[in-house]
């Protein structure tokens, strides 16, 4: 390397340092999120908080990406979307694309009491065995964020400094999460939304507090309906697929890790070449993030042991469910019919 080359990086490094543009001069003339900026400047409050140390990370979309409706929601939607959109924490793409893990989790400004505090999005590395591929990569950074609704937006270009840290400039906005049995409907797993209909189970899920839930494909409950000596009540089947009390968004989960579900059962967690299984079943999307936890779709249903575990208590929902512990539901197979 030349000497200039290297006094050139070196000046860069320290001016992206000693960075003293302000946030929405930044947005504009950096990021190419103008109509971000003005949408800012429409919602005061908020940018208060923005142009504030609270924020150092600002995920914004470019002025291509701007959707119009957004500004015909209510004001207090809008503030929850900005919200959504900034971290207190300088998070810079190699924060975003750690070496071993898959991702990272980021933190937002976006209140979510039932989610550990507030909301997060998890970034993922967008490889061949990327487990969401719902959207085309159009950025050059290789990294995408995932959000509500199965939903995620690439980050186009990372790292743009501003006075107070750093802008990623994206291809939309994150999708504010939604409760798991909405969520379920809308990304077409109406098998898993008719099961928790019939169980009357969806409000108890909508309402855990901070859970994790594998969501079976249709087409694992389809085999599973055809499999023999399937003789699990629908609760106890149901519940087998939440873990409680714990956000195990995909970097959290590790290689040989067990958790109980509310069935009472062991989950374990294996990766085997960057793909991560629970107990025998693949999962084939992860990271939706929801109101109180994150879901991850698998390609089998975990049925759980024969006999019904509900000792009265090693596995309740807070709050106290009825419903779960009431064993004398229906036979899981003859709803599949
Ligand atoms: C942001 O804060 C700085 C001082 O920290 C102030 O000079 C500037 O006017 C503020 N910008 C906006 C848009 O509020
Ligand atoms: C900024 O956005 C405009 C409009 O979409 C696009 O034509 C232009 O190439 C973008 N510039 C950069 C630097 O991303
Ligand atoms: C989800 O879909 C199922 C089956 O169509 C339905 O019974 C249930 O009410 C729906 N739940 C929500 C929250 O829309
Ligand atoms: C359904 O569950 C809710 C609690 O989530 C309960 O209040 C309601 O009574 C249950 N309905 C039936 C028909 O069991
Ligand atoms: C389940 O069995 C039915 C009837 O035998 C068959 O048509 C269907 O393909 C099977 N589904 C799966 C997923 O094996
Ligand atoms: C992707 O998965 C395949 C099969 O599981 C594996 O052989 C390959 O090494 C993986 N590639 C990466 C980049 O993890």
């Amino acid at each position: 390397m030349q000497l200039s080359t290297v006094l050139a990086v070196a000046i860069c490094a320290i001016s992206a340092h000693a960075d003293s543009t302000p946030l929405l001069d930044a947005l504009k003339t950096r990021a190419n999120a103008t109509k971000f900026a003005e949408f800012l400047e429409a919602n005061p409050d908020i940018l208060a908080i923005y142009n504030s140390s609270s924020v150092q990370t600002i995920f914004a979309p470019t002025d291509a990406y701007f959707t119009a409706p957004l500004r015909r929601r209510d004001a207090s939607s809008q503030q929850q979307q900005l919200q959504y959109q900034y971290t207190n924490q300088l998070t810079g793409l190699e924060n975003l694309a750690p070496p071993a893990l898959p991702g990272a989790v980021v933190h937002t400004g976006l209140t979510a009491p039932k989610a550990g505090g507030t909301q997060a999005t998890v970034s993922e590395k967008v490889t061949a065995n990327s487990t969401t591929r719902r959207r085309q990569l159009v950025g050059t950074t290789g990294i995408r964020m995932l959000s509500g609704l199965g939903n995620s937006v690439n980050i186009i270009n990372g790292d743009i400094p501003y006075s107070n840290g750093l802008i990623h400039s994206t291809d939309g906005f994150f999708t504010i999460p939604s409760p798991l049995s909405t969520t379920i409907n809308s990304t077409g797993l109406s098998s898993l939304g008719s099961l928790l209909s019939t169980a009357n189970l969806s409000s108890t899920f909508d309402s855990a507090d901070s859970v994790t839930i594998f969501t079976p494909s249709n087409a694992a409950f389809s085999a599973a309906a055809n499999s023999t000596g399937n003789a699990a009540t629908l609760p106890n089947l149901l519940s087998n697929h939440v873990i409680p009390n714990f956000l195990g968004y995909l970097p959290a989960l590790t290689d040989g890790a067990t958790y109980q579900t509310l069935a009472g059962e062991t989950l374990t967690i294996s990766i085997k070449n960057g793909v991560y299984f629970v107990n025998g079943a693949k999962i084939i999307s992860s990271n939706t993030i929801i109101s109180n936890g994150v879901a991850h779709v698998i390609d089998k249903v975990l049925v759980p042991t024969p006999t019904p575990v509900f000792t009265g208590g090693s596995a309740s929902l807070s709050g106290g469910n009825s419903v779960i512990m009431a064993a004398g539901a229906a036979v899981f197979a003859l709803l599949m019919i």
